[in-house]
């Protein structure tokens, strides 16, 4: 099975972007995390990041053709985007949202993620760990 793995604005300069809020990991060092998780679980592994929302919901509606399920780290447009929340909705396929920090315990403007409401299940403050648990979840449900 395949999961398309997105990755939203600023999560390219993760390792140096406020490494005490979002650790030292890199977005690279994120990407052989799901590789490998991938092959553990028997997934292909399609991962990608951007800065610009349109990119994403491109990328999203490609899925229908290209991916059984998606994880996503929709980073600040979590809590702005409409158009995010309905492109995975009219994809329909299973969907796993990350985040790498507590976003409850974080500015109140942070506490809503418009994604949550259309998500299989959400994942945050586990930092990098948390996109191999999504892996995980998704590999069963796609069983
Ligand atoms: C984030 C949390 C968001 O509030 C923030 O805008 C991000 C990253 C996280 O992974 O913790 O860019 O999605």
């Amino acid at each position: 099975k395949r999961v398309l793995v997105l990755n939203g604005p600023n999560l390219n300069l993760l390792g140096t972007r406020e490494p005490g809020i979002y650790g030292a990991d890199t977005l690279a060092d994120v990407e052989t995390l799901c590789q490998q998780a991938g092959s553990e679980l028997g997934l292909s592994i399609d991962f990608r990041q951007s800065n610009h929302e349109g990119e994403l919901v491109t990328w999203i509606q490609e899925a229908r053709t290209t991916a059984d399920a998606i994880l996503i780290n929709p980073a600040a447009y979590s809590h702005t985007s409409v158009a995010i929340p309905d492109a995975l909705k009219a994809v329909g396929l299973p969907v796993a949202e990350v985040h790498l920090t507590n976003i409850h315990q974080r500015e109140a403007y942070r506490h809503h993620s418009y994604v949550s409401a259309i998500a299989y299940g959400v994942i945050c403050g586990f930092g990098v760990t948390g996109y191999r648990m999504a892996l995980i979840a998704l590999a069963e449900k796609l069983k």
